[in-house]
């Protein structure tokens, strides 16, 4: 991790390689640097970057500029243009061993942005290579300097930078348990790490269940999907109890299936190549737990993850079973590969007995998320308006791109079993995403009859969680720790 110091010296005056400044379009800039960046059409444009050599006058061999945009663009908007122009310049410099870097702080309320991208941009799983170990030796950043505006920003930038650290730590925590490979994360690692967790912060209790355990709590759809592996299921239930009394209950459920083969419906090998990703959701839930202790809220929050290892074996489950849940309901199972909706079944219903305000889940679902979507965003699902609304307002601030999906009544026939309760596949072709998002709702409360369901929104993860390729420059090739973020932003929200 680069130092991260606070000044309120002039930029001008930096000291290091490269000194960066955040400009609108009104261009607020020496004029040096000015003729530099018109020469290049750079004229302030939202999420544009741009290195030049120094002019005479400035301190550092290097300056550059980022763009965002013009000054009425939203809050939100404009530092998701920092995140990335920050991002594109340290990434740029990178090649160049730029490692001490001066950035401009002109405004306040872009500094959290700011720190975000440095952090994101600047992290390095170097555990099982050589080579990345070296890179990251000779090229991550050495020291970043905020150069705030006036000596009074000091204290308040401060806080800022502490308050970011930790949560980018709780977002480096999730991406390295995502880019850890399944030969190295079973469900006992994931247990490990509550463990860490819990032993971080007496706010924070722990329960686990092993397979015995979890079949007294007739955890069955679970175990059914788990019976395939060698490798011990556990369920993991942790709790985080606020210093005051509780205003409101959440329970946050990610998929954790730390490695899927599709089991007996065996994937084709290319498409089981990432499958170590299939624990992102539950990562992202253990990501956060790291960072409550830290948030000082006033709402008791659950996360609840059940994991085990898809595999096909001779006593793997098989297509055409019908196994019962925890809720009562049975799944008849036609494709032994959609086993994620399996497991968060009784992974519901266990939310459901805790008798939340509000039940949220993450689960890298489907790979028709993944067409529907491309890379960059998730799909949000869910019973209940102001619980969207609000999950939508905490992806955009937190700059996670988030849409929402509908969830029809009419293709809940295309899940109805004759043989079971509900299939676990739908007899739809099209619309895996929303099928998959409806079987889930089975298992939230009563969708008919008498009684309230939960409210409950699903966020289906297969896409954004991976970087085969970073498509945004703070996302290095690998895990992206997608969603840390917005649900940071979300648990603070709630209950205010
Ligand atoms: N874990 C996969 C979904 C996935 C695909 C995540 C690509 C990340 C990237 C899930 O368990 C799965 O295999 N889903 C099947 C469902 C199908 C059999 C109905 C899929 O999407 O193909
Ligand atoms: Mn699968
Ligand atoms: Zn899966």
């Amino acid at each position: 991790m680069p130092k991260l110091s606070i000044t309120s010296k002039p930029v001008q005056d930096a000291v290091g390689d490269i000194i960066v400044i955040p400009v609108d379009t009104t261009l607020d800039i020496a004029s040096e640097i000015l003729v530099l960046a018109k020469k290049v059409q750079f004229a302030g444009q939202w999420g544009r970057a741009e290195i030049f050599v120094s002019p005479k006058g400035f301190s550092t061999p290097f300056v550059a500029v980022v763009g965002m945009g013009s000054p009425e663009v939203s809050d939100a908007k404009r530092n998701e243009g920092i995140r990335r122009g920050v991002a594109s310049i340290i990434l740029d410099g990178r090649a160049h061993m730029l490692r001490n870097i001066s950035i401009a702080i002109p405004r306040i309320d872009i500094l959290d942005a700011v720190v975000e991208s440095v952090l994101l941009t600047d992290y390095w799983f170097t555990q099982h290579s050589v080579l990345m170990k070296q890179e990251q030796k000779s090229r991550s950043l050495e020291s970043v300097t905020l150069h705030v505006a006036s000596k009074q920003d000091i204290a308040v930038a401060k806080r800022i930078v502490q308050r970011t650290e930790k949560a980018m730590a709780a977002v480096t925590l999730t991406r390295n348990l995502v880019n850890q490979p399944a030969s190295h994360m079973s469900p006992r690692v994931l247990v490990t790490e509550a463990k860490k967790i819990e032993k971080k912060s007496p706010s924070i209790s722990l329960t686990t269940m092993n397979r015995k355990q979890a079949e007294k709590k007739n955890l069955s759809a679970f175990l059914a999907v788990a019976r395939g592996s060698t490798e011990e299921p556990y369920a993991i239930h942790l709790k985080y109890t606020p210093k005051k009394k509780a205003k409101k209950k959440i329970v946050l459920v990610g998929k954790a299936i730390t490695f899927d083969s599709g089991g007996l419906s065996l994937k084709p090998a290319n498409s089981m190549e990432n499958m170590k990703i299939d624990m992102a959701g539950a990562a992202t839930v253990l990501g956060l737990f790291s960072l409550l202790p830290e948030l000082d809220l006033d709402i008791e929050v659950h996360g609840i993850i059940l994991a085990c290892e898809n595999m096909p074996s001779g006593d793997a489950y098989r297509p055409g079973d019908v196994i019962p849940t925890m809720s009562g309901k049975t799944i008849e199972v036609l494709n032994t590969d959609a086993e994620g909706r399996v497991v968060l079944a009784d992974a519901l219903t266990y939310g459901l007995t805790l008798k939340p305000d509000a039940m949220i889940d993450l689960a890298t679902l489907t790979g028709a998320m993944v067409v529907a979507l491309g890379d960059t965003y998730a799909g949000l699902f869910g019973n209940n308006k102001e619980l969207n609304a609000a999950l939508m307002q905490s992806a955009e601030i937190a700059g996670e791109g988030l849409v929402e999906f509908p969830l029809p009544e009419e293709y809940r026939p295309t899940i109805q079993s004759r043989v079971g309760d509900v299939r676990n596949t739908s007899m739809m072709k099209m619309g895996g995403a929303i099928t998959a998002a409806l079987f889930l709702q089975e298992f939230v409360g009563p969708s008919t009859g008498s009684g309230q369901a939960v409210a409950w929104a699903h966020i289906d993860i297969a896409g954004p969680v991976y970087a085969e390729q970073p498509l945004i420059p703070y996302w290095q090739f690998g895990a992206t720790g997608y969603g840390v973020r917005t649900l940071v932003r979300f648990v603070e929200g709630y209950g205010k």
